[in-house]
């Protein structure tokens, strides 16, 4: 059985680092792939993977399943995902609240869903089905947008509640994403953090972001802003302790620059690890340790 993740930081493991990390070892909770990365039958990708996996916990991360689409669910990419999970046992798999796909033809983006009651069924629908094939719970990303889609009912953290508990995922909370959609849509990322059941959210992802002309933009090209580091302070002091990832992924930079990223992200954990076990706490970590198992 795949062991649960201690509420600590990872990275997310690109090619450019694979010798040093299999080198230096260097402390980390976990590595996160891109699960599509290794959906071939062999070549080094796999290999490297294969050899890091002997020393660190893993988490596999879609880009490419597409839940939100009104296509039929990809059997192959499933089956892919099945053989991956199957070989290398991570601790979480996760996918995005998001679709990117339309009569058979793929966007690049993840885009956003119009939040409507007809379509959280529709998704939650989907994800079942998924981890009814995966056999396994999978953990649900919030998104970035930059556009309200038309129609929404709901608020985004409505959304992505109902899609969960209607479909028994857990979330994957994009604290970065919360904050770029904060900003390009003007509501209080407070009031997504008292919108979400804590014992729900499973993981953290913690990313860059830049501003563009029609806001901020979600780049993984720059270090964790220091606003989204300070709403990552309340998200651990309002969820909970969590495993948490800093991802990277255009103009990657040296390891050390991740690796100082991990410890900030480690940092604040610890903070409300200690601040949870002097208000008597303690029920955080229990609820970390049943959500992640
Ligand atoms: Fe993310």
């Amino acid at each position: 059985m795949p062991g649960a993740l201690p509420a600590s930081a990872g990275i997310g493991l690109r090619a450019p680092h694979y010798a040093a990390i299999a080198e230096r070892h260097p402390p980390l909770a976990f590595l996160e792939v891109h699960s599509e990365n290794y959906f071939g039958d062999g070549g080094p990708a796999l290999a490297w993977l294969e050899r890091l996996r002997a020393d660190y916990p893993l988490s596999l991360h879609g880009v490419g399943l597409s839940l939100g689409s009104a296509d039929a669910l990809d059997a192959r990419h499933l089956e892919r995902l099945q053989r991956l999970v199957r070989r290398f046992e991570p601790a979480l798999v996760s996918e995005h609240l998001s679709w990117s796909s339309i009569d058979g033809e793929h966007a690049n983006d993840l885009l956003p869903l119009p939040r409507t009651r007809k379509v959280a069924a529709h998704v939650a629908g989907r994800v079942r089905e998924a981890q009814d094939r995966l056999g396994r719970r999978i953990l649900l990303e919030n998104v970035s947008s930059y556009l309200e889609p038309p129609g929404c009912e709901m608020q985004e953290w409505e959304f992505l509640s109902e899609v969960a508990r209607e479909s028994g995922c857990a979330i994957l909370l994009d604290v970065n994403n919360v904050y770029v959609n904060s900003v390009n849509h003007g509501f209080d990322p407070l009031r997504y953090l008292a919108g979400v059941d804590p014992a729900r959210v499973a993981q953290y992802h913690l990313a860059g972001h830049e501003r563009g002309e029609m806001g901020l933009i979600d780049t993984h090209a720059t270090p964790v802003s220091p606003e989204v580091w300070a709403l990552f302070e309340e998200v651990v002091t309002r969820i909970g302790p969590r495993p948490a990832l800093v991802e990277w992924d255009t103009d990657i930079p040296a390891l050390e620059v991740l690796l100082a990223e991990a410890r900030h992200a480690e940092a604040i954990l610890g903070r409300a690890f200690a601040q949870g076990s002097e208000s008597g706490g303690h029920a955080h970590r229990r609820s970390q340790e049943r959500s992640a198992a």
